[in-house]
């Protein structure tokens, strides 16, 4: 089984339903409420754990009531939290209005995660043992780049999600084996609105690039080869939160097994679109066999489609 380490972060989503996001100054009313574990490390830690890697942790929770229950969802799926620290104050929350369509708007409060401020010996060490290295960016940037600097000079691959979008250092660019923006962070990185076009530009920063396109799938660009669109199963989407994060973790897993990267992008673009009929974070991640079975039967459908 692949060993893939998250560096990342862990935040309490306080998620509330509403029929339309209120506009600034406006107060609309919601229909429901939850508070459901999240935070894009945690996320794509257990979607690569459902869908069947070998998951360990590095991140922080706070002291307060949601770090338990943060801690808890982890282990609940088999992901090593030796290296979650809890640390003294809040844990990370996500203020989140969902609307009827499904789309979502995030304000992120970092709490315990802005005390990831670098690594220890046992992280170092973690990362050295895994096959690979999950990141993005809502812990510190200092030491996202330098898990990223350590795992390359160990020979371990490294996927970055560059969410929330900012500007990357050279440093962490050059450490980034492969980067997993969706279509906004891509624009923000490139300033090109065109997805080719953007993920055709980071190939001079990174060597492989997938720009995730929401229900229209992704796109894979890699040095010295022809750009390659993989469609996404269509499904009603009733929540889209962490559907990249759920995106990465399953693609982590399908690489380190060597699915060859067309397979492997299909298959992870089945599990995103199985996490965004469900509502949450944590909440919407398929486990295996719901993965390969909704692949299995999107094959039979594409195959049928083309007889
Ligand atoms: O990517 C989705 C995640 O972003 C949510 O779970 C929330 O915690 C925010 O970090």
């Amino acid at each position: 089984m692949t060993g893939i380490v998250v560096l990342g972060s862990t935040n309490m989503d306080l998620v509330a339903y509403v029929e339309r996001a209120p506009a600034r100054g406006e107060t609309v009313t919601g229909r429901s409420f939850r508070t459901i574990p999240g935070g894009k490390g945690a996320n794509q830690a257990v979607a690569a754990a459902r869908a069947g890697g070998r998951v360990a942790m590095i991140g922080a929770v706070g002291s307060d009531d949601f770090g338990p229950r943060l801690r808890t969802v982890l282990e609940d799926c088999g992901v090593g939290t030796d290296l979650l620290r809890t640390v003294e104050g809040p844990s990370g929350t996500a203020h989140i209005v969902v609307d009827d369509e499904g789309g979502n708007a995030i304000v992120v409060v970092p709490g315990a995660n802005a005390a990831v401020t670098s690594l220890g010996h046992g992280d170092e060490a973690l990362i050295a043992a895994a096959d690979l290295l999950l990141l993005q960016l809502e812990l510190p940037l200092s030491v996202v780049t330098e898990g990223a600097v350590h795992a390359r000079r160990r020979g371990v691959r490294t996927v970055l999600t560059p969410a929330p979008a900012r500007q990357l250092p050279p440093e962490l660019l050059d450490a980034t084996d492969l980067l997993v923006p969706n279509e906004h962070e891509a624009a923000a990185l490139t300033g090109r609105a065109d997805p080719r076009a953007a993920a055709l530009a980071l190939l001079d920063s990174v060597p492989e690039v997938v720009v995730t396109l929401g229900a229209a799938g992704c796109l894979y660009a890699a040095r010295g080869a022809e750009p390659l669109t993989v469609p996404a199963p269509r499904v009603r989407a009733v929540d889209t939160t962490a559907a990249g994060d759920t995106f990465a973790g399953a693609l982590a897993v399908a690489v380190g097994e060597g699915r060859p990267m067309p397979e492997a992008l299909a298959w992870a673009g089945t599990a995103a679109a199985l996490s965004v009929r469900r509502e949450g974070a944590s909440t919407s991640m398929p486990y295996r066999t719901e993965i390969d079975t909704a692949f299995g039967a999107e094959a039979d459908r594409a195959a049928s489609a083309g007889s």
